[in-house]
């Protein structure tokens, strides 16, 4: 039974809120960022720690790693030691520390595209080039391309792989079979795997995803794998999330690199939250959050196929993120993006920003109301007559 209210409207316009930062009449469905008061139990624990109205330095409390801990080891099988735990203020500053610390200048970071954009950041902003394994798409679902992978690792200056898991934007959970194979892989060439798991406790109901580190003993020495309570419990702006890091050697330099990168330090409120999160009622407040998800990716299926029967939506098992093939009215999705949002005030990602197949794309959130579904799929339909009528539109920049 449904006890939290996911219906309820909070009006975020005009509260620094980067999706909301858009002009009145506009519907932002872009970034990963749920529209949902989040779990009461993290409200409270905000408030706790906000009565003692002394906000000090801080350190990692004993309970943080056992709430990750018996999270991962009730709901996802891995049993996490508490010496391979590591705080870090961010999926993103992890993965640019790691790709500064295992990389150097020049080589190369292999990536399963379409993938998230900010991967590519990390890479290129930091010296270091992008090397694609471009997902197979057949029949409206994602495969990895093994042998491709393969050839690309061989590459003597691809260094690391940097695994979305599951995977954004095609909603993918990948299997132990096809994660084992990339763990045996990655060994033989020496390469380096970074496992970015922040969307794993967003998993269709039912379903549940597989660690990385988890399927083998190569894969649990070969990686680092990042995760956080702030995707699924909707508090992407408290910054907090862990690196597990199983290998101790991996392990030293991992931690060494965070802390010269003053990214290992937690505010007052980051431990908390997580510590919030993890606990028996956060499970429950994410149980009833993956059904409402859930039940808003069915509207929006059922939308499409009746009235806009050119797009595919593609099968999903994870994530909030709709991606939904356009190849039927375009392989140019920056332009359509830009042309939905100029009609309607509909903003959705462009899938061409994630490369690989993505240009036929585009990524709708639907982690909001469901009336707020509703008004962003009649906004859909609306460009998209008018699209068709109306094909002469601006070619050229993209809706981010
Ligand atoms: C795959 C993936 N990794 C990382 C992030 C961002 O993580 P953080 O806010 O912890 O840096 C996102 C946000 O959407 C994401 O989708």
């Amino acid at each position: 039974m449904q006890t939290y209210d996911f219906d309820r409207i909070r009006d975020r316009r005009h509260t620094s809120s980067l999706k909301w930062d858009v002009a009145d009449t506009e519907l932002p469905m872009w970034v990963a960022d749920m529209d949902f008061e989040t779990a009461p139990c993290i409200v409270s624990a905000l408030r706790k720690r906000v009565e003692e109205q002394i906000f000090g330095y801080t350190v990692i409390p004993d309970r943080w790693y056992e709430s990750y801990r018996e999270w991962w080891g009730k709901y996802h099988g891995f049993d996490i030691k508490k010496e391979w735990l590591i705080f870090t203020t961010g999926v993103i500053p992890a993965i640019s520390t790691a790709v500064r610390k295992f990389t150097t200048p020049a080589e190369k970071v292999i990536v399963q595209t379409p993938v998230y954009n900010v991967f590519f950041n990390s890479i290129v902003n930091n010296g270091r080039r992008v090397l694609e394994n471009p997902l197979a798409y057949r029949d409206g679902e994602y495969t990895m391309d093994m042998e491709d992978l393969e050839r690309k690792m061989r590459d003597p200056l691809a260094t690391m792989l940097l695994l979305c898991n599951p995977q954004n934007p095609a909603g993918k959970i990948w299997g132990a079979d096809t994660l084992k194979r990339i763990g045996e892989l990655a060994k033989r060439h020496h390469v380096l795997v970074f496992s970015d798991e922040i969307h794993c406790d967003l998993t269709a109901p039912g379903c549940e995803y597989v660690p990385f580190a988890s399927v083998s003993d190569i894969c649990r020495d070969i990686s680092i794998t990042a995760v956080a309570p702030t995707k699924a419990f909707g508090i992407p702006g408290i910054q907090s999330a862990a690196v597990i890091v199983p290998e101790e050697g991996l392990r030293q330099r991992m931690d060494r690199a965070l802390n010269t990168d003053e990214v290992a330090e937690p505010s007052a409120f980051a431990a908390e939250c997580a510590v919030a999160a993890f606990s028996d009622e956060g499970r429950e407040w994410l149980m009833q959050l993956r059904e409402y998800i859930e039940g808003n990716k069915r509207l929006a299926v059922a939308y499409i196929n009746e009235k806009l029967p050119k797009i595919k939506c593609v099968k999903q098992d994870a994530t909030y993120l709709m991606w939904l093939d356009m190849n039927e009215y375009t392989d140019d999705s920056g332009s359509l993006a830009k042309f939905i949002r100029s009609k309607t005030g509909l903003y959705l990602s462009s899938g061409s920003i994630y490369r690989g197949n993505g240009s036929g794309f585009l990524r709708m959130n639907v982690a909001c109301p469901r009336s707020l579904v509703e008004d962003g799929l009649r906004r859909l339909y609306d460009a998209l007559n008018g699209y068709c009528l109306d094909s002469v539109y601006e070619k050229g920049s993209e809706a981010s």
